[in-house]
């Protein structure tokens, strides 16, 4: 497995809209390679996600989560985001309950900034075998995959704030906004 180069804002693969991956590619060494690679990508810079053009690939997938670990039993559930590869993927919004939350990316990274999102959001999508998955997901999960899935768009977390009064460096944020971890993703 290899760690990734992560783009930083400023560079054209985080504007372009990414392509589909073809079903019948999914189990392609290529593919898989990239998944796998992702996942140590992620893990290596602390991220809760991380998205094909994050890394130079224009394709339509992401992969997110924490790997369990001991104590976690002890974590709000709300916080908690199982370790998913989702490829293709299109969300439904649930209902009309938006909740403005901190965010942070790692395309963008010491910046925090809070972001609405729906609270609750239905996903069809691939899995990393090929098979079609339906997921809903609520909270922090719900969250986490609005900012992957707006990424395959070109769309970056900035674009989604309301206003940018709270756009923060991650040390300031720390001194003002509490000691609350918000991952990059
Ligand atoms: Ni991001």
């Amino acid at each position: 497995m290899s760690i990734l180069k992560v783009a930083h804002m400023g560079h054209p693969v985080l504007r372009a809209r990414a392509t589909a991956v073809g079903p019948a590619d999914i189990k392609s060494p290529r593919i898989q390679q990239l998944i796998d690679d992702m996942f140590a990508t992620m893990r290596e810079y602390n991220g809760v996600g991380l998205a094909a053009p994050q890394v130079h690939a224009g394709l339509r997938l992401f992969v997110a989560g924490f790997a369990p670990r001991p104590g976690d039993e002890d974590e709000d559930e709300e916080t908690r985001v199982p370790l998913m590869t989702l490829i293709n993927p299109e969300i439904t919004p649930v209902g009309k309950t938006v909740d403005e939350d901190w965010e942070g990316c790692l395309s963008i990274p010491e910046i925090r900034g809070r972001v609405p999102r729906a609270s609750e959001t239905d996903v069809k999508a691939y899995d990393r075998r090929g098979r079609p998955i339906s997921i809903h997901a609520r909270g922090f999960t719900a969250r986490v995959i609005q900012h992957e899935t707006d990424h395959l768009d070109g769309v970056l977390f900035l674009d989604r704030m309301t206003s940018l009064a709270t756009l923060t460096y991650i040390e300031e944020f720390n001194r003002y906004w509490g000691s609350r971890n918000v991952p990059e993703e």
